[in-house]
């Protein structure tokens, strides 16, 4: 079986709510997402690539926020060459039971994307 789930993120608009609310970084990012994001030239792209992320998690998952925690759902980035890869604790790791999560991200035009796959 594969679970699967989509989404779309205006980088400006989840930029303009970090600045307005700084506590939002920690409340989604893991403090790696944070350091990879930080350490690229334009970071509002890679933190919404891994917001968009979390949400198709989510919906692939069936449940989410705030019964999944966004950290609970992870970005792992640096290896591969460049290739994303998913790492589900708590909650979303329950709900993921078996299934191997599968990440792909893209940034253009002011908007990130994120499909993820959770396959059996
Ligand atoms: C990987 C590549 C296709 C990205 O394309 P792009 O148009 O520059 O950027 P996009 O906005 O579409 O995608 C960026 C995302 O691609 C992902 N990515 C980067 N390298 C990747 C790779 N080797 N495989 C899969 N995904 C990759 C990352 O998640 C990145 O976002 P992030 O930095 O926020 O994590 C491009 O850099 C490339 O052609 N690299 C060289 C060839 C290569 O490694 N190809 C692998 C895929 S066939």
């Amino acid at each position: 079986m594969i679970r699967l789930g989509i989404d779309i993120v205006d980088i400006a608009r989840l930029a303009g709510r970090m600045d307005t609310w700084p506590k939002l970084a920690d409340r989604m990012f893991t403090r790696a997402e944070q350091e990879y994001c930080l350490s690229r030239p334009h970071p509002p792209q890679h933190f919404a690539a891994r917001a968009a992320a979390k949400e198709a998690t989510f919906k692939a998952l069936g449940e989410g926020w705030p019964l999944v925690s966004w950290t609970d759902v992870e970005v792992v980035s640096g290896a591969n060459r460049g290739r994303p890869t998913l790492v589900l604790t708590g909650r979303a790791a329950e709900l993921l039971g078996g299934s191997t999560p599968v990440v792909s991200l893209a940034h253009d035009a002011g908007v990130a994307i994120a499909e993820v796959l959770l396959v059996d």
